[in-house]
């Protein structure tokens, strides 16, 4: 009995998608699987990390997993014991709490033998994620539970995008922790300073993402690139960026990548480079590396 949970990585839209802008966002196949059996008590333990949590424990994991748990459709639930094998750094922008809140939805599901569609499964989810963002827009669970490319827009189903070209993606991680309910409540007190150039830049972000979803559909890849860079500067100007974002962005772009930015929360955390052949994929994870940082190829959606 197994789920999976995919990680993600925005290309477009992040922050501005919590206040109802369109996100353009690939699925990644790195992400979480679970499974569940039977045992004494609900616990879930996560690898590499081990961890275990209950559903009585007060910790996040313990608190999301009670909320799916309890939440379930067959609810009551038998014990359960939740294995779940994590392959994406956590608080980097990946996803990786959605991945983990989708992959031990599916994986309770599959141990009561209780059938869902991914919308289901998303929504789920989403109980899952509100124990650890606050406020989340929902596109972490949503793109968790579907992968594929896509633009989400909060509170609307998933609109898979006909990508004429694929995107490849270099993801750079600064391995600095960042917390997205942090980062979320940072860019809502920039709005309260300041409602009118907030809602300025929110207008700006949205044509981006137009744009971009123009471009992918019709397999330009330097447009996205372009696009992607001018979208890190609008986050730059919410603070989200940090100096390493901006030296992995550089040293990506001077390598060939189309376009480089943060990814999900921003405040460190993962960037991505948006690259289209072999070569510059090589190129850009030895700038990365050179700089002293992990970097790996993605395969985006
Ligand atoms: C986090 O991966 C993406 C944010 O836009 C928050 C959200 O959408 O809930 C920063």
């Amino acid at each position: 009995m197994s789920g999976l949970g995919r990680g993600k990585a925005i290309l477009l839209g992040e922050h501005a998608v919590v206040y109802g802008v369109p996100a353009i966002a690939a699925g990644l196949r790195r992400g979480v699987v679970a499974t569940a059996r039977p045992g004494p008590q609900t616990v879930l333990r996560c690898a590499p990390w081990g961890t275990a949590h209950g559903t009585d424990s007060d910790e996040d994991l313990g608190r999301a997993l009670r909320a799916v748990v309890d939440a379930h459709p067959r609810a009551p639930l038998p014990p359960l014991e939740i294995d779940a094998t994590v392959e994406l750094p956590a608080g980097a922008g990946l996803g990786c709490s959605a991945a983990i809140g989708v992959a031990v939805v599916r994986a309770l599901d599959e141990a009561v033998g209780h059938e869902a569609p991914d919308a289901e499964v998303a929504e789920r989810a989403l109980a899952w994620e509100r124990v650890f963002h606050g406020n989340p827009s929902g596109l972490d669970n949503t793109m968790a539970a579907h992968g594929g490319i896509a633009v989400y827009v909060k509170g609307t189903p998933l609109t898979h995008l006909d990508v004429r070209k694929p995107l490849r993606l270099v993801i750079g991680n600064t391995a600095e922790p960042s917390s997205t309910k942090e980062m979320v409540a940072m860019v809502a007190r920039h709005r309260e300073r300041d409602p009118d150039q907030f809602e300025a830049n929110l207008r700006a972000i949205e044509t981006l993402v137009r744009n971009a979803r123009l471009a992918i559909e019709a397999g330009d890849v330097r447009a996205v690139g372009q696009l992607m860079d001018l979208n890190q500067a609008l986050l730059s100007a919410w603070m989200l960026s940090t100096p390493s974002i901006e030296d992995l962005c550089a040293a990506s772009r001077e390598a060939g990548a189309a376009g480089a930015k943060l990814t999900g929360a921003g405040g460190g955390g993962c960037m991505i480079a948006l690259v289209d052949s072999d070569e510059v994929a090589a190129a850009v994870i030895a700038a990365i590396e050179a700089l002293g940082f992990e970097a790996f190829e993605a395969e985006a959606g």
